[in-house]
């Protein structure tokens, strides 16, 4: 790798011990991709992968409190994933203490130390930082040391910033340095695709779904998806940024970028320009997208009973999705005659939506449907043993892949929730 001669000081101690092994970090890192240089991160902010204070995660706790105490900061504030507790969604009372007291017991401590080294502000906490509400938004072109991998397939593919999928802490090493390693994504070869996608489904695929069958074929390739048009059209709206932002998250275990013919900034610009020669071609029909589904193993013990829990916004829900949302149930409740949903059942948005949002009529119209808004990461409130033996449904795909929980489409995951029974 070429080191500019700032770079070359920082590796060889200019700056201090603990920049030079931050440097030497970010230069192993780059060496083990293939990264020709370290070009600097251009964004205004940062987003951090690692949210939680969970006991175990001990060593990089101390590796912050080392960067602090050696004044290597990040010049960039940041947003950070969602928290993994909030009173607001249901738990019984062992779960709650194994939550605050076992897993978590370190959440108190972690959140000052986010707000020393930068944290935006205490509503930074979201997967969705690029949403309005938020401010994280980074411009076409700019370069970030993100690793959330939701975050970094929406802020690649929808708003044509550069970022590789980089691992939690190697995010923050970035932001430090204000370096990060130029190779994959961050290259316009990288950011080629070399697979077309070719939709041809009788309706609008579901987001999740859709996202998940193509990450299952592509793998860590980029994707070049047509067939689209008729079912998004050609301008970023805000349900289209929704809609991407679910297919994103649904499709990140592997995909970090993806264009979408005549939609999604660099597709737009250049077209089939952007295609490699001699690409792989996956056709998605009807019976593709139920093949992909039916091919989701359900993990519950009791396979028929009903759910005790419905979680809807990983990733978190945008303010669109609240407000849509909230009259699909308001009309579905009408019509089996009910006032209140018949599972549990809890949304999840970014604090700062959550906020915007309880200023609107909606507000009040969902809290009368019984549903929870919540701050929370379904993810992390499931990750333990307690959680697992809980019947939780979801339209989360990545949800559920991560976890217990079973995944059913919207139209299902509605009906199951005005009717309260279980869909086969
Ligand atoms: Fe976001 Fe947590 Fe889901 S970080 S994408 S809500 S797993």
């Amino acid at each position: 790798m070429r080191l500019t001669r700032e770079q070359r000081q920082i590796l060889n101690g200019s700056k201090g011990e603990v920049m030079a092994k931050v440097m030497k970090t970010l230069v192993m890192y780059g060496h083990t991709f293939g990264a020709d240089r370290l070009v600097p991160v251009s964004s205004e902010y940062n987003h951090l992968l690692t949210s939680f204070g969970l006991k175990m995660m001990t060593p990089i706790f101390e590796l912050m409190e080392k960067l602090a105490e050696a004044g290597a900061l990040s010049t960039q504030a940041f947003s950070v994933n969602p928290r993994p507790m909030d009173k607001a969604v249901p738990a019984n009372l062992l779960q709650r203490l194994v939550f605050k007291y076992l897993m978590y017991s370190e959440q108190e401590n972690y959140e000052k130390r986010l707000t020393e080294l930068g944290l935006l502000n205490d509503k930074a906490y979201t997967c969705t930082c690029y949403l309005d509400q938020v401010g994280n938004l980074p411009q076409r072109g700019e370069i970030l040391s993100w690793a959330e991998p939701s975050a970094v397939s929406y802020a690649n593919s929808v708003l044509g910033a550069r970022c590789n999928r980089n691992s939690g802490m190697m995010d923050l090493m970035g932001a430090v340095a204000g370096f990060v390693p130029r190779f994959g994504l961050l290259t316009d070869e990288g950011r080629m695709a070399n697979w077309i996608v070719k939709v041809r489904t009788t309706e609008q695929p579901e987001a999740q779904l859709l996202g998940a069958a193509i990450a299952m074929r592509v793998k860590e390739e980029v994707p070049y998806i047509a067939g689209m048009k008729r079912w998004l059209g050609t301008e970023l709206t805000e349900a289209v940024r929704s809609y991407l932002k679910d297919f994103g998250a649904a499709a990140d275990s592997s995909v970090a970028l993806y264009h979408v013919e005549e939609l999604t900034p660099e597709a737009k610009d250049f077209g089939a320009d952007l295609i490699k020669e001699n690409c792989k071609v996956y056709v998605i029909d009807d019976k593709e997208l139920e093949r992909v589904r039916r091919s989701y193993p359900v993990l519950w013990r009791r396979k028929n009973r009903k759910p005790n829990l419905c979680f809807v916004g990983c990733p978190h829900l945008s303010m669109q999705q609240l407000k849509q949302w909230t009259l699909r149930l308001e009309c579905g409740l009408q019509e089996e005659r009910r006032k209140r949903v018949r599972i549990p059942t809890v949304f999840t948005a970014a604090p700062a939506v959550i906020e915007e949002f309880s200023r609107t009529e909606y507000a009040k119209r969902l809290k009368d449907t019984g549903v929870i808004l919540s701050y929370v990461c379904p993810l992390m409130y499931m990750n333990n043993p307690l959680c697992g033996s809980l019947r939780v449904i979801t339209n989360s795909n990545k949800l559920r892949g991560y976890s217990t929980a079973r995944y059913y489409p919207e139209e299902e995951l509605l009906d199951m929730l005005t009717k309260g029974e279980i869909e086969e």
